[in-house]
């Protein structure tokens, strides 16, 4: 780990509401990482930008009878908005479409010219005689010719993640009708030609998922094609010197990513170029995008001379299915994020997805039911039931005042060392991407102070007492630093009721094995933390979603 990071999520579209398939893989898991590394003392920033250009956004905003400028607006605002509900801590959130990100993109896209990586080349293009109109990606929709999957759009198959030179059997998507094929000339990347670099920056980086690394190699080795990087359309990246075509969108917008880092560390007075070479990167993404990000991505880095280096981190996880069905908007079967956060915490949700998300393509599965259970039996009747306990009985039987440590035996030192050894014990499992299981870690924590607890029954009022009490609200005060992260507004929560004055937010990371609270520290008041998951109310959801569908 060095002492600089920048951390990005895949960048939503701008043309539709955040749903929980996209927090659960991307936008939560960095939110956690880049929160983690701020604690451990790393310079990290968190940056983000809307995805503006597009064929799919250009048809969008065409349908609703606005600009395309007006359209992505009005969503880089509302997205923006959801994901701060959510209390995704962007340090940066801006867009594909500013000056700046054009300014870089059309850089590099001279840059490539210039070093011989792009050709043109006269290309036959669908055309919709009805609808007059070249029909680029989302505009043709077609049979996958490597998987034969049908109804895909021809810049991605969604069933097998390979993007098709060529689909089989097109359809024009406005009309239905079969396209036409005309001339036009087209700039190509060559992509084949960065093969074995690729090949040899996935062999290095032993950071990246073995499985992903794995099968994009394979597709290495079945031989890449080049890429077409233009598009007839008027929304995009102007092409210097052409009229009436732009970059394609995949061409310009993971380099928002730096044309937005920049952005935000020159605005401080940070060496933009000079940080992002010595920081490690992590782009999050989910596993729909692993071809553009493991091979799209460093091609045109490494084109550029690594004039801004390569990913250290590519976390690559599963889709979420919504009670067993594929996600769909068309079909109305998702839950939008601004909907979840009118019923529950945006806390509930952090803590149920972060349980059910491994750090692996397998995809994960949203279910009401299950939500309830871990809910009402893991966060509030172990964590919650915890830190309610410890605090409740101290304000009740020592005013609110810690108690000091006395003598302790086996039990309180087993207990202390369980307090000693939490960061590692979390912040291991942090660093190896595996949030899943460092909150199931935090709540072994929690089961463990709770049967501890239980075993000295300090309402007794017996010998240990004092040590027990001590230890238990030492406990809780690790506990609301490692579990900031994860649930940020719960630990802030925790952190008021235990009456400290410093800002949760400062506190390191190292510090969680250290008993800060000594005798004579007063508490601040305790009250419950989480209120329990009706069964009646699940039910409710559970027949809207039905019914929406
Ligand atoms: O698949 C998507 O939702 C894209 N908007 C992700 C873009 S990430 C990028 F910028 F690399
Ligand atoms: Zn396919």
């Amino acid at each position: 780990m060095t002492k600089k990071a920048i951390i990005t999520s895949a960048l939503p579209y701008s043309n539709g509401e955040i749903h929980l398939g996209h927090v659960a893989s991307t936008y939560l898991p960095a939110d956690v990482t880049t929160r983690f590394l701020k604690q451990k003392g790393v310079e990290a920033y968190y940056i983000c930008a809307s995805d503006d250009y597009g064929t799919p956004i250009l048809i969008q905003s065409e349908k609703e009878g606005k600009s395309p400028e007006e359209y992505v607006a009005y969503w880089n605002k509302r997205d923006y908005d959801d994901f701060t509900s959510f209390d995704i801590d962007f340090d940066f959130f801006y867009k594909t479409s500013s000056k700046e990100n054009i300014d870089f993109s059309q850089y590099v896209f001279k840059k490539l010219n210039d070093a011989g990586h792009i050709y043109e080349s006269e290309i036959i293009q669908f055309y919709c005689n009805n609808d007059k109109k070249f029909l680029p990606d989302r505009y043709v929709k077609g049979t996958c010719p490597y998987c034969k999957a049908e109804d895909q759009y021809s810049d991605l198959c969604e069933k097998c993640g390979r993007v098709p030179a060529e689909i089989d059997n097109p359809r024009c998507s406005i009309c239905g009708q079969t396209p036409v094929k005309e001339k036009t000339k087209h700039f190509f990347f060559k992509l084949k030609n960065f093969s074995d670099e690729i090949d040899n920056y996935l062999e290095k980086n032993s950071n990246l998922q073995k499985d992903v690394k794995k099968y994009v190699q394979n597709w290495i080795k079945s031989g890449l094609i080049d890429w077409d990087i233009t598009r007839d359309i008027s929304w995009g990246v102007p092409i210097p010197g052409i009229d009436g075509q732009v970059l394609y969108g995949w061409f310009d917008n993971h380099l928002a990513y730096i044309s937005s880092s920049l952005k935000f560390l020159e605005g401080k007075g940070i060496n933009g170029k000079e940080f992002w070479n010595s920081a490690d990167i992590y782009h999050f993404i989910g596993k729909d995008i692993v071809y553009h990000h493991f091979l799209f991505l460093p091609a045109m880095r490494i084109g550029i001379q690594n004039e801004y280096k390569l990913p250290d981190f590519i976390p690559t996880r599963g889709h979420l299915t919504l009670q067993g069905k594929k996600i769909s908007k068309s079909r109305n079967w998702y839950i939008g994020l601004k909907e979840f956060l009118d019923y529950y915490p945006a806390d509930y949700l952090r803590f149920y997805l972060t349980s059910i998300t491994p750090y692996s393509q397998d995809d994960l599965n949203f279910s009401w039911d299950e939500f309830a259970i871990k809910i009402n039996s893991e966060l509030i009747g172990n964590l919650g039931n915890f830190v309610n306990r410890a605090l409740g009985f101290a304000k009740k039987t020592f005013n609110g005042e810690i108690p000091s440590i006395e003598e302790s035996d086996n039990i309180d030192k087993e207990a202390e060392n369980k307090i000693k050894t939490l960061s590692d014990d979390v912040g291991s499992l942090i660093e190896q991407n595996h949030l899943d299981r460092a909150m199931k870690k935090i709540l072994e924590f929690t089961t463990h102070f709770n049967q501890y607890f239980q075993h000295k029954e300090p309402w007794k009022k017996g010998v240990g007492t004092k040590t027990c009490l001590n230890l238990s609200v030492n406990a809780v005060r690790s506990l609301a630093i490692a579990l900031y992260p994860f649930l940020p507004k719960s630990a802030e929560k925790i952190w008021s009721q235990l009456g400290m004055s410093s800002k949760i937010s400062e506190q390191s990371w190292s510090s969680i094995s250290e008993l800060q609270i000594k005798q004579g520290h007063k508490l601040g008041t305790p009250s419950p933390l989480f209120d329990k998951v009706e069964e009646s109310d699940i039910q409710k959801y559970k027949n809207k979603l039905s019914s929406q569908n």
